[in-house]
């Protein structure tokens, strides 16, 4: 099963590691997030090493999963961050992280996170606009310090992934134009607070194919050429993240093909690699254990099965149409090796087919659509599984509703690593004003 492993069923039992996902939902209820520390490593390691031949600075992605024990441990492996805000890096460096193995991207960053960011003398800013880079100048030489910056360029290239986060794209608010690149670095060329040692891309997320890696740097390794003939010493190539993982357990792209395919552009760059991987490390590192409250069905002969995780905890599937195995934690047969969308993995004898959703008045709160599943009980635990990225780090408190615990299994041990919301936790920055 993809994630290294590390959820697996035994004897029809689903375990996170040594410990049984049944065990963790009678300890801290459901729902409830489950990482896998040694999935987190392993695929750390497993990209680290795939790119090792250019002896990469791994920078994990925190927007995917910024859980303080979850950063603590990838520090502790030895990851650099790409944080997005000034909370993100806030939260990377009190769970011990480098700041020098830390780069800030993002259309938006304030006068004051870029002040925090220098301050903090973090590895590089990634920069997205002419405006930003006159910005960090401005901060950088009140402060008297230098701002190491890369330009993230938008190589204007099509990464055949969903819409909602396909990055670069012409027409996508990232980056700046790889036509504007070279006039901005000449003109930025004596500003004091701004030393221009990098060039970034980011192209998207879930990219399921080299290719647009490929297109990428075949236009961004010229550019870098470019660059150091009109005398600007760029010694950095930041790639991105965007690698894919696979969500029904059938083979995707690995990281090493992905390096492979590029292995020749970052020799030919001779620069300092860094690469941003958020949901390969994290997105198979995770489950969603969710449990059936009550099953529904309409006169038509639609059913639902109604759980008490929702779009609130997991909101890919409401957002982006994601696909995300759903089994039940107790199961003879285990989890099918392959579920894709539209095919009954369980035999059309016994299965059910059943909208699995969540308890917000929403018509698209759902977890799926028109799932085969062996007939579910009330009361009985799902796994929703491949939600380690992009799921607790985009609940919401929507309708009220406190987030879930978080837990995290080490080997035969759990431990909780964020408590589940209180209702008394919904209302602490409002009630002082009543
Ligand atoms: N670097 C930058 C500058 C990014 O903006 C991102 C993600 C990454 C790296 C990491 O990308 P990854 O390796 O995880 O694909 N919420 C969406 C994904 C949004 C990605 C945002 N940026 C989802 O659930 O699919």
């Amino acid at each position: 099963m993809a994630g290294e492993d590390a959820f697996q069923y035994r004897d029809g039992e689903l375990f996170c590691e040594e410990v049984p996902a049944r065990r963790i939902a009678e300890q801290y209820s459901t729902p409830c997030y489950v990482y896998s520390a040694r999935s987190f490593v392993t695929r750390y390691r497993r990209i680290r090493d795939a790119f090792a031949a250019c002896d990469p600075l791994v920078c994990f992605s925190m927007k995917s999963c910024g859980n303080l024990s979850v950063l603590k441990l990838l520090a502790g492996a030895g990851s650099g961050f790409d944080v997005a805000s000034g909370g993100e890096l806030y939260k990377v460096l009190l769970a011990g992280a480098d700041a020098r193995k830390t780069v800030f991207a993002g259309v938006g960053k304030t006068s004051g996170e870029i002040e925090y960011a220098l301050k903090q003398r973090i590895f590089m800013f990634n920069v997205e606009s002419r405006a930003e880079l006159a910005c960090i100048n401005d901060v950088a030489s009140r402060l008297g310090e230098r701002a190491t910056v890369a330009i993230r360029v938008n190589p204007d290239v099509e990464p055949h992934t969903h819409e909602k986060i396909a990055t670069g794209k012409a027409e996508a608010k990232f980056g700046i134009d790889i036509g504007q690149t070279e006039d901005l670095v000449a003109d930025a060329a004596d500003w004091a607070g701004t030393d221009i040692r990098g060039v970034h891309f980011h192209l998207g997320s879930l990219i399921s194919s080299v290719e647009p890696y490929v297109a990428a740097l075949a236009k961004i390794v010229g550019l870098i050429e470019r660059l150091r003939s009109a005398g600007c010493n760029v010694d950095r190539l930041n790639i991105g993240g965007g690698f894919c993982v696979s969500y029904t357990g059938e083979e995707v792209t690995s990281a090493e093909e992905y390096a492979a395919a590029v292995q020749t552009y970052l020799e030919k760059s001779d620069c300092k690699v860094i690469i941003e991987p958020g949901r390969y490390i994290a997105g198979n590192s995770g489950l969603l254990l969710t449990r059936v409250i009550y099953r529904k069905e309409t006169e038509s002969g639609k059913r639902f099965a109604v759980c008490d995780a929702a779009m609130t905890d997991l909101i890919r599937p409401t957002l982006y149409g994601s696909f995300h195995r759903i089994w039940p934690v107790r199961s003879e047969a285990g989890l099918p090796e392959v579920v894709r969308p539209g095919k009954n993995p369980v035999g059309a004898a016994s299965a059910e087919v059943v909208d699995v959703v969540g308890g917000v008045c929403e018509t698209g709160d759902f977890l799926a659509k028109d799932r085969a599943l062996p007939p579910l009980k009330e009361g009985e635990l799902l796994a929703v599984f491949d939600a380690g990225a992009y799921g607790f780090a985009m609940s919401s408190n929507y309708n009220a509703r406190p987030r879930a615990a978080e837990v995290l299994v080490e080997g035969g041990e759990c431990r909780l690593v964020r408590r589940r919301e209180t209702y008394e936790g919904l209302v602490r920055l409002e009630k002082e004003f009543l």
